[in-house]
């Protein structure tokens, strides 16, 4: 198999052929040996520098990055918006600009608006990988979910998977969708007929708005958490009420016939969408997910890297 992808950034799944995601989940498979070394750095990206933009606050992807950069030897930069010029008004191509006169040779961004990856890319000369733009995609969150559970059952071809919660501002669920379906997921979406986008069946997913049902039906559950952030009306009318209908906890995974998965992006409302005594459970697999994002970071940097001009 060949190192290449057949993209030049990772701007999001939809631009990904299935080779592609092949590719990266076994060159992950392979950095996840070597972070489980007593000598957890490899030299790949020894002359390789990169930015870590962080125009969103973020907690996993930004050290997750950060991690998989230091375990390939990357030189690192980190900015985040809050303490930068940007609050004086500066432009987004101007600060980019700005970094890559320093001779930076890739970026990882995040930002709250959607389509910022694919701008700055169109206009920036160095390699960009997309760390959650907006409400479109994240599309690293999506390969570390869909190498998790191919890890946990060996195969993704058949599995059921539903994605719980807030699909109208997710990027996560976005990006869930067309890397599991890519690979031969069945995908179900569940939540608020509020919190579905009407455009979501077009993309061959299935809707449910009851949970038992849904839970019933998959082998694994993605449960999402509520945007609060993107949410300039109300979608429903109380958090008590949505815990009610859309809580997964304890009670409600023992009463299925069958163990499932339970995962989460993170960051988790413990108590809204997840109860800690299910977040916690031995059906959970979140801090496995986390641990798996480093090695799949570690693979896309490496194999951006290794088609560098
Ligand atoms: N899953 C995720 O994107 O988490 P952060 O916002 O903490 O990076």
């Amino acid at each position: 198999m060949s190192q290449q992808l057949s993209v030049k950034h990772l701007l999001g799944i939809k631009d990904l052929q299935v080779d592609d995601i092949r590719k990266i989940f076994a060159t992950a498979a392979n950095f996840k040996d070597v972070i489980n070394r007593p000598i957890k750095k490899v030299p790949s990206l020894r002359d390789i520098t990169v930015a870590n933009l962080f125009f969103e606050n973020s907690t996993r992807t930004r050290l997750s990055f950060e991690l998989a950069e230091k375990r390939l030897s990357a030189d690192i930069v980190n900015f985040s918006a809050s303490s930068s010029s940007v609050s004086k008004g500066e432009t987004l191509i101007d600060t980019v600009n700005n970094i890559l006169a320093m001779k930076v040779d890739m970026v990882v961004m995040r930002h709250p608006k959607p389509g910022a990856a694919v701008f700055l890319a169109r206009h920036v000369n160095a390699k960009i990988i997309n760390a959650g733009d907006g409400t479109h995609e994240h599309p690293t969150q999506a390969l570390l979910d869909a190498f998790s559970i191919a890890e946990k059952l060996g195969e993704l071809k058949g599995v059921r998977v539903v994605i719980i919660g807030d699909i109208l501002h997710s990027r996560v669920a976005l990006s869930n969708i067309f890397c599991l379906k890519k690979m031969g997921a069945e995908v179900m979406v569940c939540g608020p007929v509020t919190l579905i986008p009407r455009y979501i069946a077009d993309l061959g997913v299935i809707v449910e708005h009851d949970l038992k049902k849904a839970l019933d039906w998959c082998d694994v559950a993605n449960v999402l958490r509520i945007q609060l952030e993107r949410q300039d009306i109300r979608y429903f009318p109380s958090l008590r009420e949505y815990v009610m209908l859309y809580g997964i906890n304890r009670e409600i995974l023992d009463s299925l016939k069958k163990d499932i998965l339970v995962m989460h992006p993170g960051p988790i409302n413990r108590g809204v969408e997840l109860s800690s005594d299910a977040a916690d459970s031995r059906q959970s697999i979140i801090l496995q997910q986390v641990e798996n994002g480093v090695a799949v970071r570690m693979a896309v940097l490496y194999l951006l890297a290794g088609q560098m001009d």
